[in-house]
């Protein structure tokens, strides 16, 4: 990530102030005497994060004449969450980022807190014509309020709307925050539809232009309450895509990020699934169903990108968890983007629920492959010796066996560290544990393992895996169940293990690809 053109990106990002100008100089005085892998560790490959400073959530995501957009929280002048910038990245594929200068900057309303941004089609604002409107929550100690910003250069210089705010709070209510806009019905019949966080509930409101705004709805005090709600999607699918059993049938999905209290332990993404007129969103599940999109502690704040150009629903969410992120043991970046994955909805015995799978364009990173079928291994054997390294795609399937316990990887293996993850049959989990992945004092709460219940399909588990460095995706049952985490080994933990534990196990198939960047 860091090229020649780094320096100029990083004067670009902001008017530095005291503590920028100390990163800066730390950051040449590094780059003459180290190489890249000791300047910075850590560092991922093909996932988004900042050339310098602190990021939290993915914001504005829209897809406009060729380029994925990518706003994000950012903080310029530090490593830890401060005054909320909206910083910028454009993409051709949702892998190979640009850093563009900051988009949104404070000011006399506050901070620029999360938000969404749209392609006002029909120039109903007035901005001109194709607009790309930033949607997004003015903060200040006190209030939080919505405003909007306008460019007509495709994302590089923004306006502020001299009306704004354009949605103030209910008084009284202090959570009102991160608008998230899409247009709903047809072109010259529809209207824009906002869903904003308060508290623990999801508000609705309605607009013809993007300026003046109606509620129409409310939703919430349901699935899990225990943590503040923030930054909702909205979005319609389709059910079961699967030629096989192919529907005509969709749902909606509201997703809700829970601040506190998920699986993982910390923040969280919950969803629920159900109908929307329009106005409002109602659930079809009771409303003590809890699903949860993302059982790893590592994904929040997930959101959707507009006018996908392929139709996919894509989202992705910052790869982190808001009870260490400002702890991570990263140098002169902190926070990433989770890799983008295309979303959908299956019918499973339990209902309708959602799936997640890698976005296709991640196949053509696919460099030096290896492949196994109908393979026996035992206790004793670990088919992977050999093949060592920092960025892998791993395919697997195997058939699960009531007499055994656990069958599983360890990733970035190392003299005494290693990550481990796989099934276990008895307890029917998938399992993810990093105590001893590598760096992990820096919060006690990083070394909890993780599991997500998990049943074979027709007697097998798939697991679909993809390490970038620090981070480890897992997608199980083609993305039913997803976990999302962060790992900090050292440069030198590169092995790769396959193990079972308790007999002997058959893989019915396993594909490693290296992945390069
Ligand atoms: C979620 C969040 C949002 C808020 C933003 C501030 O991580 O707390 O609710 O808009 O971060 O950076």
């Amino acid at each position: 990530m860091l090229n020649s053109d780094y320096f100029e990106k990083l004067i670009m990002l902001k008017t530095i102030s005291r503590k920028g100008w100390t990163l800066f100089l730390f950051l040449i005085l590094m780059n003459s005497s180290f190489s890249q892998t000791r300047l910075e560790p850590y560092r991922l490959a093909f996932h988004f994060s900042p050339a310098a400073a602190w990021m939290n959530d993915p914001n504005g995501l829209v897809y406009y004449d060729g380029e994925y957009h990518l706003f994000y929280q950012h903080n310029p002048d530090d490593t830890i969450w401060g005054p909320m910038h909206w910083g910028h990245a454009v993409s051709p594929d949702l892998l190979h980022w640009e850093h563009l200068p900051i988009a949104l900057y404070p000011d006399n309303l506050g901070t620029i807190f999360s938000g969404s941004a749209v392609i006002d089609w029909h120039n109903t604002a007035g901005f001109g014509k194709e607009a790309m409107v930033a949607i997004f929550t003015h903060a200040d100690t006190i209030t939080q309020q919505q405003s909007i910003a306008y460019s007509t250069d495709k994302g590089r210089t923004w306006t502020k709307y001299s009306g704004n705010p354009v949605l103030v709070p209910p008084s009284g209510l202090r959570n009102f925050r991160d608008p998230k806009v899409f247009w709903y019905g047809p072109q010259d019949k529809g209207h824009w539809v906002m869903a904003l966080a308060a508290g623990s509930s999801i508000l609705f409101f309605t607009s013809p232009d993007l300026k003046t705004w109606t509620s129409s709805g409310g939703f919430g005090i349901q699935g899990a309450t225990c943590g503040v709600w923030e930054t909702p999607d909205l979005f319609e699918l389709p059910i079961d895509q699967n030629p096989i059993n192919k529907t005509n049938e969709s749902r909606w999905v509201l997703m809700v990020g829970i601040g506190d209290c998920a699986p993982a332990g910390g923040s969280g993404q919950q969803y629920f699934v159900g109908r929307f007129n329009g106005q409002t969103f109602s659930n079809d599940n009771e409303k003590d169903t809890v699903l949860w999109a993302d059982y790893g502690a590592d994904f929040y704040a997930g959101q959707s990108w507009s006018d996908e150009p392929k139709g996919r629903r894509i989202w992705a969410g910052w790869l982190n968890n808001w009870k260490y992120a400002n702890t991570i043991p990263t140098s002169v970046w902190r926070g990433a983007l989770t890799l983008p994955r295309d979303l959908g909805l299956v019918q499973t015995p339990e209902g309708i629920r959602l799936t997640q799978k890698p976005i296709a364009e991640l196949e053509n990173l696919r460099k030096e492959s290896w492949h196994w079928e109908n393979t026996t291994i035992t206790e004793s054997t670990n088919l992977l010796e050999g093949i060592s390294g920092e960025t892998f795609e791993i395919l697997l399937e195997f058939q699960v066996d009531p007499a055994l316990n656990r069958i599983g990887l360890n990733l970035r293996v190392g003299d005494k560290t290693k990550t481990t993850l796989g099934y276990g049959i008895k307890a029917k989990h998938l399992f993810f544990g990093r105590a001893e992945s590598g760096e992990v004092s820096f919060s006690k709460d990083f070394s909890l393992n993780h599991i997500a219940p998990l049943l074979p399909q027709d007697g097998i588990i798939k697991l679909h895996i993809i390490l970038d460095h620090s981070s480890v995706e897992i997608f199980a049952n083609d993305g039913l169940v997803v976990m999302t985490e962060l790992i900090f080994p050292s440069d030198d933990a590169t092995g790769l293990e396959l193990f079972v534990d308790g007999g002997t196990v058959n893989i019915k198939q396993l594909t490693i690809h290296r992945l390069e960047f």
